[in-house]
């Protein structure tokens, strides 16, 4: 199938699950307060390496959607929270994504990739 349906209606606040698409896994992640705050503030951080607007990486603030592969070598970063900058830390050599998955610090050259997708409803984001 070229196109996944998840239900994002169980993801609380602040935490994200992991699904997959055409063989790659996807961070879906339900931003809180603080994460969106966070994103939105490195925005203008002098740091950025692949320099990208939060507002570009998301159709909604609440939702980030990424593939979770690290545009290093490829390794799946870890969970949301796990990096220094509030966001994924990628194990394999150390780079660490932002709230917005962008990335800031590390080997990786450019942010996580975010795929096609569209809201089918406010509970329903269809991935491809
Ligand atoms: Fe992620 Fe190398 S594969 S840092």
């Amino acid at each position: 199938l070229a196109t996944t349906e998840v239900s994002v209606a169980a993801i609380a606040e602040g935490q994200m699950i992991t699904t997959m698409w055409q063989g790659k896994p996807v961070f879906i992640l339900h931003r809180n307060a603080e994460q969106i705050e966070r994103a939105k503030t490195d925005d203008k951080a002098t740091d950025l390496v692949d320099p990208q607007a939060d507002a570009d990486r998301v159709k909604k603030d609440e939702w980030l959607i990424v593939l979770a592969i690290c545009t290093h070598l490829g390794c799946v970063p870890q969970p949301i929270g796990t990096g220094d900058f509030g966001g994924f830390l990628c194990p394999c050599h150390g780079s660490h994504y932002d709230t917005s998955g962008r990335i800031r610090k590390g080997p990786a050259p450019r942010n996580l990739e975010v795929p096609y997708y569209e809201f089918k409803d406010d509970e329903t984001v269809i991935i491809g």
